[in-house]
């Protein structure tokens, strides 16, 4: 890519990949058909259905966005590791079998490498339903005679064991309390989802959820919320190139903590109802950010915003209390002339007045997405390598940003990016 061209137009943001991952578990808990719209055409998507159908759910791909599923022909409650190493959320094929099997075994979770990810409170949340859980060989294998609800208070505030509990709780018999809920936008849509296929929960987004298990789940139609994430990242697009983007087929409540951290930045955010317009023309300016659950500021905005603070005029200090290793891609932005220094879990950045192209590669998905940020608001060109980690979770992200003007293309070889600089060069 070559930096320096302000981003200016409309773009549509795709379905939200956390979503729909939870949404695909959830289709395979009935034997009904379930239609799903708005789904989002990327790699971990891909790898979800694949994973499905390899336990003999039928998978009709109307179009990129639409699938139907059918779960009556489940064969097996055993997933393959050659899926699930590939993404995080496999683990919620556990609660969708566990629940409505009452028998699942999936390989360990793998997902993207930003620090320990533990499980123990999907385990917790299962046993307090009175499942056995093992951890077999690389394997959890979770079974359970009777399926009861139970009351489970979450240590730490997760999203993947929330939702995972949910999905089994839903097919139990009784009540199941989550204390300490996550409540993210997903976890919200999830169990809207598993409410239009019949099942009774309440509160979800909010702090505590209430399931009352049903006996059975029956089809529906749903349509996946707007990726809140991806929306971020076009926002801060605007932002680090001084440009003016209309975001559509967006929620802006899903995204306040986003604008106001780009307002405090000095950029105006302006919400309408379906759209939000970020218009970056002026100079960025300094912040304090620390990652927290929704709706704190999303850790999967942190690399942006980073790197955002990093062309912004004094020192800001970003606190990740997500993850535990999620500034690797630092680095990758130092050899661009920032002025970031990491210790633990905060970064220090002193602003620069520019960024100079380089030659980066992804370390995981949101920094493979902030490093072009970064190449877009750069002097010169820049190359980000290993991008299968953008295709896994943005929808034709090179595409979107050239029809808001960004000089960039996906080149596959050292001669084609050669090209690439040739033909832009003037
Ligand atoms: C989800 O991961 C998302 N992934 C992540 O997005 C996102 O960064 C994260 O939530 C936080 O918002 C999917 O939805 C597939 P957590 P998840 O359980 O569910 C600790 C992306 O780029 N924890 O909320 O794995 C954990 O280590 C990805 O799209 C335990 O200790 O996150 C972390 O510190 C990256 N024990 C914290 O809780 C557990 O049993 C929050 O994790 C579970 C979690």
């Amino acid at each position: 890519m070559k930096g320096g061209t302000p981003l200016v137009g409309e773009v549509t943001i795709s379905g939200a990949k956390n979503a729909a991952l939870g949404i695909i578990a959830a289709a395979i808990m009935t034997d009904e058909d379930v239609r799903l719209e708005n789904i989002p055409d990327v790699n971990d998507i891909n790898v979800m259905l694949d994973a499905i159908q390899g336990i003999g759910v039928t998978v009709d791909r109307v179009d990129p966005h639409t699938v139907v599923i059918n779960g009556s022909n489940i064969f097996k409650a055993t997933v393959d590791s050659a899926y699930i190493d590939k993404i995080r959320a496999g683990y919620y094929l556990l609660g969708a079998l566990l629940g409505k099997y009452r028998h699942a075994e999936v390989a360990m979770p793998g997902g993207c490498a930003i620090g320990k990810r533990p499980i123990d409170q999907h385990i917790k949340g299962f046993r307090a339903m009175n499942a056995d859980v093992d951890l077999d060989g690389g394997r959890v294998v979770v079974d359970a005679k009777d399926l009861i609800g139970g009351h489970i208070y979450l240590d730490m505030v997760s999203v993947g064991a929330t939702i995972n509990i949910m999905l089994a709780a839903a097919l139990a018999s009784g009540v199941t309390t989550i204390e300490n809920a996550a409540k993210e936008p997903h976890v919200v849509d999830i169990a809207n989802m598993l409410n239009a296929m019949g099942a009774r929960i309440m509160g979800a987004g909010t702090d505590v959820i209430r399931i009352t298990g049903v006996e059975r789940l029956h089809g529906c139609e749903y349509t996946v919320i707007p990726d809140q994430i991806e929306a971020g990242t076009f926002m801060f697009a605007a932002a680090v190139t001084h440009g003016d983007i209309i975001l559509n087929s967006v929620i802006p409540k899903h995204l306040e903590s986003i604008s106001s951290k780009l307002r405090e930045m000095g950029c105006e955010v302006t919400e309408l109802d379906d759209s939000v317009r970020v218009n970056g023309k002026a100079s960025l300016r300094s912040c304090d950010v620390k990652t927290l659950p929704y709706p704190g500021f999303p850790t999967d905005m942190q690399p942006q915003i980073c790197v955002g603070l990093s062309l912004a005029s004094g020192s800001s200090v970003v606190t990740e209390s997500i993850f535990e290793n999620r500034f690797k891609y630092v680095d990758e932005v130092l050899k661009m002339g920032a002025n970031i220094r990491v210790e633990g879990n905060v970064a220090f950045i002193n602003g620069v007045e520019s960024l100079k192209g380089a030659s980066m590669k992804a370390p995981d998905l949101r920094a493979g997405a902030a490093l072009v940020l970064a190449g877009l608001a750069a002097n010169g060109f820049s190359t980000v390598g290993s991008i299968e980690y953008i295709l896994r979770g943005y929808e034709h992200l090179e595409r979107k940003l050239q029809e808001l003007g960004a000089v960039i293309a996906l080149v596959d070889t050292d001669e084609a990016a050669e090209a690439f600089k040739k033909e832009h060069s003037a």
